[in-house]
């Protein structure tokens, strides 16, 4: 297989450090023409410099590659829509969007002021709610579009230190389960990542001798992937070190306690309403309340097309 870009024209957010420099190097190397999106701050969001993205670009154009370099800082969604309609002018299209622009600003929640929360769930949750609306209206009249979230483990998993950055994280997760959706008709396939790596974001975290190992570079194959024209859509990707998963969101059969069960009867239960056996992922919100009126129904001799038995 030789998964190609060309012709394709990707934005890639916070596309100047770490990882993002990884996949715009990595997406321009196959033939995407890259928008190298970067604020250029520090990683918990102060200061900003063109320097970080326009050396990425140079890297990309001396290889042979097609990119230019963007400073729009991903929480003012008039310089988002600015970059949109420049690249357009450009180049005619948008393709392909990662979001991937992230700050840090950890402390315990009892420590937390409110500005480091909000500014946090700013870059990650609204930074990607303004990058995808900027392209929504491009990609459907296209008929195709790709677009990557970035999520964390500390989202997906919790992590000590994180309340701010996992709300963002997790709720990405949550937009892609409705953008998948509602882009499905417009082949607009979205999903998200979980990658780690080490990066400017987890330095003094990560042992010397590993680093090698979880250079951000193992990363850059899975996100190719899945914003390939043969992506798959609603995926959460699990990367590191050159090791690749899925994470599932599954939910566990269920119970019927009764309508007029008592907190008793869930305590008394728990085992068996937590038992993962048999447990499955939804397709959409809806297969939950019908998972539950058809225990219901079941066992309360309900005939579902309308007459009580
Ligand atoms: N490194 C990891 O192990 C890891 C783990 C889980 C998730 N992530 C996520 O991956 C993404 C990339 O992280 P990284 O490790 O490469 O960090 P990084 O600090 O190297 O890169 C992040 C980039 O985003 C840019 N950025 C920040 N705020 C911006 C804004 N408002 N507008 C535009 N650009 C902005 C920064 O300038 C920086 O270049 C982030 O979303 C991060 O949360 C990373």
């Amino acid at each position: 297989m030789n998964i190609i870009f060309e012709n394709r024209v990707a934005i890639v957010t916070g596309g100047g450090n770490g990882l993002g420099r990884e996949y715009c190097l990595a997406l321009a190397a196959r033939g995407a023409k890259v928008v190298v999106n970067d604020l250029g701050g520090s990683v918990d969001g102060s200061g900003a410099s063109g320097k970080a993205a326009m050396g990425v670009v140079e890297e990309i154009r001396s290889a042979g590659g097609e990119a230019i370099a963007n400073g729009a800082d991903v929480t003012d969604h008039a310089q988002v829509e600015s970059m949109v309609a420049k690249t357009k002018e450009l180049w005619g299209r948008v393709d392909i969007l990662i979001n991937n622009a992230g700050i840090l600003r950890d402390k315990t929640f009892s420590k937390m002021s409110h500005s480091d929360f909000d500014k946090v769930v700013n870059v990650h949750l609204f930074g990607a709610v303004n990058c995808t609306k900027a392209v929504w209206e491009t990609m459907r009249d296209q008929k195709f579009g790709r677009i990557l979230m970035t999520t964390s483990s500390s989202g997906l998993f919790g992590n000590f230190g994180q309340s701010n950055y996992a709300a963002a994280k997790a709720a990405l997760v949550g937009l892609m389960n409705v953008l998948h959706r509602e882009g499905a008709k417009y082949d607009i396939r979205i999903n998200t990542l979980a990658p780690t790596a080490a990066t400017r974001m987890l330095s003094g975290l990560i042992p010397d001798h590993v680093a090698p190992i979880m250079d951000p570079k193992t990363i850059a194959p899975g996100v190719l992937y899945l914003v390939s024209d043969d992506a798959p859509s609603k995926v959460i990707m699990g990367a590191g070190c050159g090791a690749f998963s899925v994470v599932i969101i599954s939910e566990t059969p269920g119970v019927f306690l009764g309508t007029d069960a008592s907190v008793d009867d869930v305590a008394e239960r728990w085992c068996e309403i937590s038992s993962g056996t048999g447990a499955s992922p939804l397709e959409n919100a809806g297969q939950q309340t019908e998972k539950f009126i058809k225990l219901a129904a079941e066992a309360l001799g309900v005939d579902l097309a309308g007459k009580a038995q």
